[in-house]
C-alpha cells in the first residue's frame, strides 16, 4: 500500500469563506470574498458577446477533433494583439510565441516549467502580498521563491521603495513576478514612471520579468492596462507573460488563458517555443477549446469586439463607482476611518485596513464575508448592500 501515509489538507481559505457565506442564514449577508465580478444585481452574468459567440459556435463548429498543444491559432494571435497592440517591435521581429493554456493559472504553470527547464536554480521573486497560487505553482514546479515588499496591509500603503530595495538582492537570471495591472490582492499598481524605472532597473541587472495579467481592462482600459507588458517587451530582451481571459470575458469555468514568451531573437523564439510545447504535452497535452474559441470569435469580429469593449467598460465603471461610493459613505459615517485609498486603487480587490478582531466582527457579527487578512472584492458591493456594509464598518470606529 502507498496511499495511506497522508493527513488531510485544510480547505483553501477562499473556499472556506464561500462555504461560510453559503451556510449563513442572515438575509443581509454580503459576500466580499470570492474573486469574481458581480453586476449591479450581485450576479456573475454571462456577457452578451459571449452568448452570441457561443450561438455562432453551436451553428458553425464542425468538429470536436483535437486542436493542438499550442491551442487555437486565431486565439493566440488575438491574445498577442490584446497584449502588444498592432505594431509592437517584438512582434515585428518574430520574437514572440503565444500558447493557449487552461486559464491564466495554466499559463503561469507552463511559464514556470519553462523557467525551470532553462534555469533550475533561478529564484522566483513574488510580491508580498500576492495571489497565493503563485507559491503553489512555484512549489509544484520546484522553483525557489522569495517575497519582495509590495504593500503594507496594516497601513494601506504601496511600498515601491521597499520593492526596489528588496529586488536589489536578486541575482542576474532571477525571475520577478509582476502583476501587470489590478494587483491581486492590494489593488495598488505602479505608476507609468515607476514601471519605466523598474524596467530600466531590471534591464541593468539582467532580471527577467514574469508578468501575470489577469484583469486587463479592469483598471483604465484595454490598451492602458497593457502598458507594463508593452514597455517591458520593448526594454528587455526576454519577458514571460501569463494572461487570463476568465475575468474580462467572464468565462471563468471555461478556462481560457495563455502564456506568451518574448525571446531575444527569432531563432531563440522558435527553439524556446518547442520546449514550452513539450511541457504542455507532458502536463495536459492540449488545452480545452471552448473558452478560447469564444474569445477568438469575439476579437476577430469588429462589431463584437466593440461590443465586448463596452461590456468591459461597464464592468470597470461599476467597480470604480462602488469604490467611490464606499469612500464617500465611510467619510460621512466615520470621518477618521481613513479609507480614501480605496478610491485610488485598481481592479476588484483591496484590503480593508482593520485589525484581525475587527475583520472577525464583520464576518461573525454582521455576516459580511471576506478574507481573514481583510482582502475584499469590491465587485461584491451593490447599491443595495453598500449602506449595510458601510454602517457595519463605521460601527467598528465608534467607541
Ligand atoms: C493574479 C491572478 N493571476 C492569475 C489568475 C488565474 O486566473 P484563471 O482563473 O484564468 O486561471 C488569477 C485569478 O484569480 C489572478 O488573480
Amino acid at each position: 500500500m502507498i496511499f495511506n501515509g497522508l493527513s488531510e489538507v485544510g480547505d483553501d481559505p477562499i473556499l472556506l469563506v464561500s462555504t461560510m457565506y453559503r451556510a449563513c442564514t442572515n438575509p443581509n449577508k454580503v459576500d466580499l470574498g470570492v474573486g469574481v465580478y458581480k453586476d449591479a444585481d450581485g450576479v456573475t452574468a454571462i456577457l452578451k458577446t459571449v452568448k452570441k459567440a457561443e450561438q455562432y459556435l453551436v451553428t458553425h463548429q464542425e468538429t470536436k477533433g483535437y486542436i493542438s498543444p499550442a491551442g487555437n491559432p486565431d486565439f493566440n494571435m488575438a491574445v498577442q494583439k490584446l497584449l502588444f497592440g498592432d505594431d509592437h517591435p517584438a512582434l515585428k521581429e518574430g520574437r514572440v510565441t503565444t500558447i493557449q493554456a487552461p486559464g491564466g493559472t495554466g499559463g503561469i504553470r507552463i511559464g514556470a516549467e519553462f523557467i525551470k527547464t532553462c534555469k533550475p536554480d533561478a529564484t522566483l521573486w513574488i510580491s508580498d502580498p500576492t495571489w497565493p497560487n503563485h507559491y503553489g505553482i512555484a512549489k509544484g514546479v520546484g522553483l525557489k521563491t522569495k517575497p519582495y515588499r509590495y504593500y503594507d496591509i496594516k497601513k494601506g500603503e504601496f511600498l515601491y521603495e521597499g520593492m526596489i530595495e528588496d529586488l536589489k538582492q536578486a541575482q542576474a537570471g532571477d525571475v520577478i513576478v509582476l502583476h501587470g495591472c489590478c494587483h491581486n490582492a492590494s489593488g495598488a499598481d505602479l505608476s507609468v514612471e515607476q514601471w519605466n524605472e523598474l524596467a530600466d532597473f531590471m534591464a541593468e541587472r539582467d532580471l527577467v520579468p514574469f508578468i501575470d495579467i489577469a484583469y486587463q481592462g479592469f483598471a483604465n482600459g484595454i490598451d492602458e492596462d497593457a502598458y507594463a507588458v508593452r514597455h517591458f517587451c520593448e526594454k528587455l530582451p526576454e519577458v514571460m507573460i501569463a494572461s487570463s481571459y476568465s475575468k474580462n470575458f467572464a468565462i471563468y469555468r471555461d478556462r481560457a488563458g495563455a502564456v506568451t514568451l518574448v525571446s531575444a531573437t527569432a531563432e531563440l523564439n522558435k527553439v524556446n517555443a518547442s520546449h514550452m510545447l513539450l511541457a504542455v504535452r507532458g502536463i495536459y497535452s492540449m488545452p480545452p477549446d471552448h473558452g478560447a474559441a469564444v474569445v477568438a470569435h469575439i476579437l476577430g469580429d469588429d462589431e463584437l469586439r466593440a461590443e465586448w469593449e463596452a461590456e468591459v467598460d461597464e464592468m470597470r465603471s461599476r467597480v470604480k463607482e462602488m469604490r467611490h461610493l464606499f469612500v464617500k459613505q465611510m467619510a460621512e459615517k466615520a470621518p477618521n476611518s481613513g479609507f480614501g485609498y480605496i478610491g485610488e486603487q485598481n481592479g476588484m480587490f483591496s484590503f480593508l485596513t482593520l485589525t484581525a478582531e475587527q475583520i472577525q466582527s464583520l464576518i461573525h457579527d454582521h455576516s459580511i464575508f471576506m478574507m481573514a487578512n481583510g482582502r475584499v472584492n469590491i465587485a461584491g458591493l451593490t447599491k443595495s448592500n453598500i449602506g449595510y456594509v458601510t454602517d457595519a464598518v463605521a460601527s467598528l470606529f465608534k467607541s
